[in-house]
């Protein structure tokens, strides 16, 4: 029951709690959630339209000082409190102080960047029956961007994909945490690992490849300045899913002899090697053919299909990474969807049925301006971006920071350490003192003041 105000309709009814049932599910859906796209998709445009390897130092960085701590919190609040985003701030915050509210301001990213990842995901989905048939086997730029442009131009295709994604996700929620996300992710991550692992070393196989590399790991810092700092923090949390609940969420899944810590920093270690893999398989197959890193958002579905159309059994690879993009979109999109779905059962004490048709019904509607963005909406701009592009520069660049600092601060500050410590050293069962003491520090003082500084400076505020 909550400390303050009106119990959640679950907490009251005293249900014993879905969660995940051994160690290896929830690495795998913890690691689900962090892996996706951001890996494939975001992770090799954004470095390479920001300098490489310099762009990667400052993200690394990014990652340890902002992304651990803040992952590492919201994954103990979640679990102290077993309860949805929103339930658990008002749980464990003193009565009459709304921190609930960060926890509806996750509600609303969620819906955000599902808009626009649902849309790339129907892209993913696409590509893999095109790469199937062989439609997009091309070495010519020009005709697999006249085949991407087909795709995203026509708004009935478009809408169809992402909303068949949609289902998609929805019909494995509507299985429940244990039996629907723990049972898929542990599926599928293993194939994930495996399929990243055969494209990469044939990426570094092919002739050239050292060019690729030396962009990948060679630092050009003449290209960094605040703005791609704040692109870098925010990719940090994009991709560890974290500053909008899904983590508070997930945690709440967690057993009670989870190490927290631990597992966090495997989580972490685990998506920087997707990251870097992913990298490696692009980076090296695009220099090797001749094509630039510079491409942006259609790096994936225009450069990538030339550069395998151009390697030796690349039909074969090609239908391979599209599977692979697609398994890692699954994992992701199961854990954004999550933090609604739970969120209503939790306060609206609905059924999860209902409320993931609820959560899909008012996705497939605010997701179809994204889907729309490329056809009929186009001309439709705010602040100079389409809808696609607003979502996810709100969504990383301003929403998801904004959530970090709250997190840190309620943490430091609010919550304090000793309850901190009880949390991450499961009652005292761990002896991780000195863990404690340095995610405390961080989050009470560093962390918060990195982001805000980040912030106000990458936006010009400063
Ligand atoms: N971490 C996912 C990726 O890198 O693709 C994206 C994501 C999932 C962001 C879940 C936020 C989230 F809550």
């Amino acid at each position: 029951m909550s400390k303050q105000g009106r119990p959640a309709p679950n907490e009251a009814a005293g249900k014993s709690r879905d969660g995940f049932t051994s160690s290896f599910g929830v690495l795998a859906a913890t690691l689900g959630s962090a892996v996706g796209l951001g890996n494939i998709w975001k992770f090799p445009y954004v470095t390479g339209a920001n300098g490489g390897a310099g762009f990667l130092v400052v993200y690394l960085l990014a990652t340890l000082l902002v992304g651990l701590p803040v992952m590492i919190a919201e994954i103990t609040l979640g679990r102290r409190a077993k309860a949805d985003a929103v339930s658990t701030l008002r749980k464990l915050a003193p009565a009459r102080q709304p921190w609930w509210l960060v926890g509806v301001a996750g509600v609303l990213a969620a819906f955000l960047i599902m808009s626009f990842y649902s849309e790339v995901a129907g892209w993913v989905f696409a590509y893999v029956f095109k790469a199937l048939r062989g439609d997009i086997l091309s070495s010519d730029p020009k005709l697999t961007s006249a085949a991407f442009g087909a795709l995203i131009s026509d708004p009935l295709q478009a809408l169809l994909w992402q909303w068949g994604v949609l289902l998609l996700i929805g019909g494995i929620l509507m299985c429940g945490v244990a039996k629907g996300i723990e049972a898929v992710t542990k599926k599928l991550m293993p194939l994930l690992f495996i399929l990243l692992l055969v494209i990469g070393v044939r990426s570094l196989m092919l002739p050239g490849a050292a060019a690729g590399l030396s962009f990948l790991f060679t630092p050009d810092w003449s290209k960094l300045n605040a703005g791609v700092v704040l692109v870098a923090m925010g990719l940090a949390f994009f991709k560890l899913s974290i500053g909008m609940g899904t983590m508070i969420t997930y945690g709440s899944y967690f057993r009670d002899e989870q190490n927290v810590p631990a597992t966090t920093l495997r989580v972490m270690a685990a998506d920087l090697f997707v990251s870097m893999l992913a990298g490696i398989a692009i980076f090296p197959a695009v220099f090797s053919f001749g094509f630039k890193p510079e491409a942006g958002p259609s790096l994936l579905f225009i450069t990538i299909p030339a550069v395998f159309a151009s390697m030796p059994m690349g039909h074969l690879f090609m239908v391979l990474f599209f599977v692979l993009s697609a398994v890692a979109a699954t994992g992701a999109m199961l854990s954004l969807l999550e933090v609604p779905v739970s969120v209503m059962v939790g306060r609206l004490g609905i059924s999860r049925l209902r409320a993931t048709v609820l959560s899909l019904l008012l996705l497939a509607l605010v997701g179809a301006s994204c889907a729309l963005s490329n056809s009929t909406l186009a001309g439709v701009k705010l602040f100079g971006m389409t809808f696609f592009d607003l979502f996810d520069y709100l969504s990383s660049n301003i929403l998801l920071p904004l959530g970090g600092i709250c997190i840190c601060l309620f943490v430091g500050w609010v919550w304090g350490k000793s309850k901190l410590q009880a949390a991450l050293s499961n009652d005292g069962t761990l002896a991780n003192g000195a863990v404690v003491g340095v995610v405390y520090l961080l989050l009470k003082c560093i962390t918060p003041l990195l982001i805000a500084l980040v912030m106000l400076k990458g936006l010009g505020w400063l």
